[in-house]
């Protein structure tokens, strides 16, 4: 399926981020994909546009839903966001808590990690896929840049800045909310 910026509400469609998910996904074919937090599905669309395009693969996708206490949506929302896109035999949404899935995380091709991102959610991340990373898996994230670290949110909360982690990554896309990538090095 040739790309088109996908009409979801998403702090990634107005710079299209979607786009480099979707080239990401073409460059890696990954067969197994884990995304954690799709929201309406934007970025799950995005990718699975590709998947379509490869005709293989499968988005596996994490989210809380409306366990989620801040902006979250349904499963049934966003089920019927990628059936639109006629997309459903891509993805399988599940409901996981990232913290759980942490304990006995599953190996995977490609990620895409978006579930409100800071700087300690991502060492957890890396602490926990590192052996996934050194065998080749590709880890995209919501986020990476100092404008990212800096909204509101952030600085309310005082959480542990992206920019300051002991994650070891590179910026894809610098245009807010920005896309950045884990690899082996
Ligand atoms: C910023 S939104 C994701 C945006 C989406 N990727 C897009 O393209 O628009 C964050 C998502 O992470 C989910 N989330 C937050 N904490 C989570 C957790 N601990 N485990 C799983 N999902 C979580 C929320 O329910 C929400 O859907």
């Amino acid at each position: 399926m040739k790309y088109q910026n996908p009409d979801i509400e998403s702090s990634y469609a107005e710079h299209d981020l979607g786009k480099d998910l979707y080239e990401a996904v073409l460059k890696h074919k990954p067969k197994k994909i884990i995304e954690f937090g799709c929201l309406y599905g934007y970025s799950t669309i995005a990718m699975a546009m590709a998947l379509e395009e490869l005709r293989q693969g499968k988005i596996i996708v994490y989210d809380l839903f409306d366990k989620y206490q801040y902006k979250h949506s349904t499963k049934k929302v966003t089920q019927e966001n990628i059936n639109k896109y006629g997309l459903q035999k891509y993805v399988e949404l599940k409901d996981m808590d990232f913290e759980k899935w942490l304990k006995n995380p599953e190996p995977f091709d490609m990620m895409h990690f978006d579930i409100s991102n800071n700087g300690e959610k991502l060492e957890h991340l890396y602490g926990a896929v590192k052996p996934f990373i050194d065998q080749g898996a590709m880890v995209y994230f919501e986020g990476g840049t100092k404008e990212r670290d800096n909204i509101d949110w952030m600085n309310k909360y005082g959480f542990k800045k992206m920019t300051e982690s002991n994650v070891p990554y590179e910026v894809v896309n610098a245009k807010f909310p920005s896309l950045s990538l884990i690899k082996k090095i």
